[in-house]
């Protein structure tokens, strides 16, 4: 099973502000479901709990230090390999969802990276992680116009070591 991490950022590798994500942008949500649908999600119980219900038509897992955390519709583990493992067996590829924690504890397993990145820097208090040129390659890279804003970019890495 391939370990993805899919996430979106500004250009000063701003996540999200205050618990939740500080913009909205046209078309990203609808790029985030076509890539996940059908696939195991794994994101923190913050990043759960700023959706505040669980993505459907995907199995959720919530990772929590909490031994008693109950989210309806999702599998509870308590660390990334019990997360790995509570995957569906037929699973081909798991996406991290995040956030900034999750996607820091899950980055030495990642074998490929879904970024988007909005070409601005834009306040905040929580960040993607620097991705080495030494361990990551851009395999697919897009820019995305949307009328009324400015576009944005969409990358795939794939791990290299
Ligand atoms: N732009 C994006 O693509 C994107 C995507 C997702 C989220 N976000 C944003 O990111 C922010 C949330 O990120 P965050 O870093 O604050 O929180 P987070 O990673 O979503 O969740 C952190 C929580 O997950 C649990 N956890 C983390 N690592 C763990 C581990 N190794 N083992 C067991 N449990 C673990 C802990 O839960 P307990 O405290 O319950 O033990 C921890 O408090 C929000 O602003 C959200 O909107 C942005």
């Amino acid at each position: 099973m391939k370990i993805s991490l899919i996430a979106a950022m500004a250009k000063n590798r701003v996540i999200g502000r205050q618990g939740d994500i500080p913009w909205k942008i046209p078309g990203e949500q609808k790029l985030f479901k076509k890539i996940t649908l059908g696939h195991a999600v794994i994101m923190g119980r913050k990043t759960f709990e700023s959706l505040k219900r669980s993505l459907p038509d995907r199995t959720n897992i919530i990772v929590t230090r909490q031994k008693d955390y109950v989210a309806d519709g999702c599998i509870v583990v308590h660390d990334l390999l019990q997360a790995l493992k509570s995957c569906p067996q037929n699973e081909d590829e798991a996406f991290i969802c995040g956030g900034g924690q999750l996607y820091q504890a899950a980055f030495a397993m990642a074998d490929r990276i879904y970024l988007t990145v909005i070409p601005r820097d834009i306040a905040g208090d929580t960040y993607f992680p620097e991705i080495p040129a030494t361990e990551f390659r851009v395999i697919k890279s897009e820019t995305i116009a949307v009328a009324g804003i400015e576009p944005y970019d969409f990358y795939i890495y794939k791990r290299i070591k």
